[in-house]
């Protein structure tokens, strides 16, 4: 194995279909982008799913975006079934607290070096994309969206963390927090021109790397566009 280090776009490869998974991890090899597999192939797939695609691209750099929240014993043993399928990324939600975020950081550790792989990263999520401050106000938080953010970045470095997925639009105020060698990934990342969908906090590929993202996360402009592997390569040929 000797996966591609430093690959700054992660494809949500948002599909419950194996073939389709398929077809746009064999584009994005071409492309040069890391495969993102989250809780919509998961669900459909399972752990085969993620297995065989990890299988095929073998050098591609797996960011498994499953986003868990629970005690710590339970996430820990998430984590640890998880490893086993060699991902380089993987997340937690940050909320769930100092315990549950140290508990899954052991874990990954533990069971990489017993299987002899690379320890996974685990990310804490800090607030989704898709949220915006009503809909915070509306869950009863109410201190500011980027404050809160920011809390939960410091949180997560606390527990030993590698880094944050966070909103481009508060990675600025994250790195400032964080310091240089805190991992930020950014969703919500629309090139210009293209559709929002759901996310409410979003900025151009450009801008979020300008502003201190280390890893872009991009799903829909490159899955839903007709020719996926010409629209990963037409952003990574405007990262600059
Ligand atoms: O299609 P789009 O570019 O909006 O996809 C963004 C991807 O990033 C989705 O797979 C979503 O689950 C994920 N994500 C997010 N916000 C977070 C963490 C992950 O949108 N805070």
């Amino acid at each position: 194995m000797n996966i591609v280090e430093n690959i700054p776009v992660f494809c949500a490869i948002d599909t419950p279909d194996l073939d389709r998974a398929r077809a746009l991890a064999a584009a994005m090899e071409r492309a040069g982008c890391g495969l993102k597999l989250g809780l919509e192939f998961f669900n459909a797939q399972g752990p085969q799913g993620v297995a065989e695609i990890r299988r095929a691209y073998e050098d591609l750099p797996l960011f498994l975006d499953l986003k868990f929240h629970d005690i710590p014993n339970t996430v820990a043993g998430a984590v640890r079934a998880v490893t086993r399928l060699g991902p380089a990324y993987m997340n937690v939600h940050a909320s769930g607290g100092t315990a549950m975020m140290i508990a899954a950081h052991n874990a990954a550790a533990e069971e990489a070096d017993k299987i002899g792989l690379p320890t996974p990263k685990i990310l804490g999520v800090t607030l989704l994309t898709s949220l915006d401050e009503d809909t915070l106000t509306q869950v009863g938080y109410r201190d500011g969206l980027e404050e809160r953010v920011v809390q939960l970045a410091r949180l997560t470095r606390e527990s030993g963390l590698a880094g944050v997925v966070c909103s481009a639009r508060e990675i600025a105020a994250v790195r400032g927090a964080c310091g240089p060698d805190f991992v930020l990934m950014g969703p919500g990342i629309r090139p210009v021109g293209a559709a929002h969908g759901d996310q409410k906090r979003v900025m151009t590929p450009s801008e979020a790397l300008h502003a201190g993202a280390t890893h872009l996360v991009i799903g829909r402009p490159i899955t839903a566009a007709p020719d996926p592997e010409n629209a990963a390569r037409r952003i990574m040929d405007g990262l600059s």
